[in-house]
């Protein structure tokens, strides 16, 4: 086990007691609705849908939007593979579509050519899916004017992005289905759960439908089609609830713990981040930094795991894994470079800042720094 994890979470276990106490002479549901209530107070009082996971989220996001057999969906190849898995449940295939070197999300230009192949005659490309990286927003207008031009339904993938914003707009709420997960490493956690956010009623009504095992709601047991057991448990409900009271905390102390390492780091020549755009705010999910000598960048890593440091270098692009690599690719490059010289920094809750500063020690010192 790490001695510093990357992204530890402390089990606040009389938070969730309190919960519990204060719900335990009532029916389970009222936790989930609360937590969905909560969540929505945070999401411009969108209606949101509280699911099992983010994977779940991101799978019935799709279902919503009616993806099958036969479709294309627009995945950025620089994401965790949780962002395609579903594609692939729903028989649906992916279109990977590389990143910018900005905000290292998907880049509009490419996405524009994208479109235009796929999309020029027959509408093939049936859903494009937006990931806000380590909690840094993508250039959510342009992404917007591209799929507008095209008429592509939006899936934003806030799983990493809970308290980033982009105009006082939280991130999840600004394409047509918006998605985030609860998971232990996130910076809100309920160990497990996520969220789905929609203003079309029509899609969360399905949402509800599917991720309850397509029950109709009758006094007898019917069903008329396939559905998921994606409805989130109460306990991780309470869980969810008591963290999300306290999440401008839980984000601020991530985006403090990015300060730290900025004010230390970017003096270091050639070393640079992931950058919000005008009106963007990061929630810093992962304090995650680029450093172009990649050698250098091996070195620190090694280093670290020798120190029971838990660093991650950047997302391995999704195109490259074997299972996935037989789909369309627009690439310029971002994502190859990205995988080799970015590496993400312990940003948990519980790093202290003598262990920050001996992080920072030692990054210097493999990157040839005093
Ligand atoms: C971009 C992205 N999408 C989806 C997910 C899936 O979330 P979960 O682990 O809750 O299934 C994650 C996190 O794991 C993620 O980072």
């Amino acid at each position: 086990m790490f001695k510093i994890p990357l992204s530890y979470n402390e089990i606040d276990a009389k938070a969730l007691y309190e919960v519990l106490l204060k719900y335990q002479n009532l029916n389970h549901e009222e936790l989930v609705l609360d937590l969905e209530k909560l969540a929505s107070s945070r999401l411009l009082n969108k209606p949101v849908v509280a699911l099992s996971s983010g994977t779940a989220a991101v799978h019935l996001a799709l279902m919503a939007l009616g993806i099958g057999s036969g479709d294309w969906v627009v995945v950025p190849t620089f994401s965790y593979v949780a962002s395609v898995n579903p594609v692939l449940y729903t028989g649906a295939k992916p279109v990977w579509v590389d990143s910018e070197p900005t905000t290292w999300n998907l880049c509009p230009v490419l996405l524009e050519q994208a479109l235009r192949k796929f999309n020029a005659r027959t509408k093939r490309i049936k859903a494009i899916i937006v990931v806000h990286n380590y909690g840094v927003p993508a250039d959510m207008a342009r992404i917007q004017e591209v799929a507008k031009q095209y008429g592509v339904p939006i899936i934003e993938d806030a799983a990493e992005a809970w308290g980033a914003s982009i105009q006082n707009e939280p991130c999840g709420t600004l394409g047509d289905i918006g998605v985030f997960s609860f998971n232990n490493n996130k910076t809100i956690t309920a160990f497990g759960g996520g969220l789905i956010t929609t203003s079309n009623s029509k899609w969360e009504k399905r949402i509800r439908l599917l991720a309850a095992q397509a029950r109709l709601p009758k006094s007898y047991y019917v069903f008329n089609e396939v559905g998921y057991n994606y409805r989130i448990s109460p306990l991780t409900a309470a869980y969810g609830l008591s963290q999300i009271q306290r999440d401008k905390e839980y984000v601020s102390s991530r985006q403090q713990v990015f300060g730290q390492y900025c004010k230390q780091l970017l003096p270091i020549e050639g070393l640079t981040s992931a950058m919000a755009l005008d009106g963007h705010i990061a929630s810093r999910w992962l304090s995650a930094f680029r450093f172009p000598k990649r050698t250098k960048v091996k070195e620190f890593v090694k280093l670290s795991d020798n120190q029971r440091i838990e660093v991650r270098i950047g997302w391995n692009p999704l195109h490259r894994m074997k299972h996935l690599s037989g789909y369309p690719t627009f690439l310029n490059g971002t994502a190859e470079a990205l995988f080799k010289e970015v590496f993400c920094l312990p940003s948990g809750q519980n790093l202290t800042q003598s262990e920050q500063e001996n992080i920072i020690i030692a990054l210097r010192h493999s990157l040839g720094y005093k």
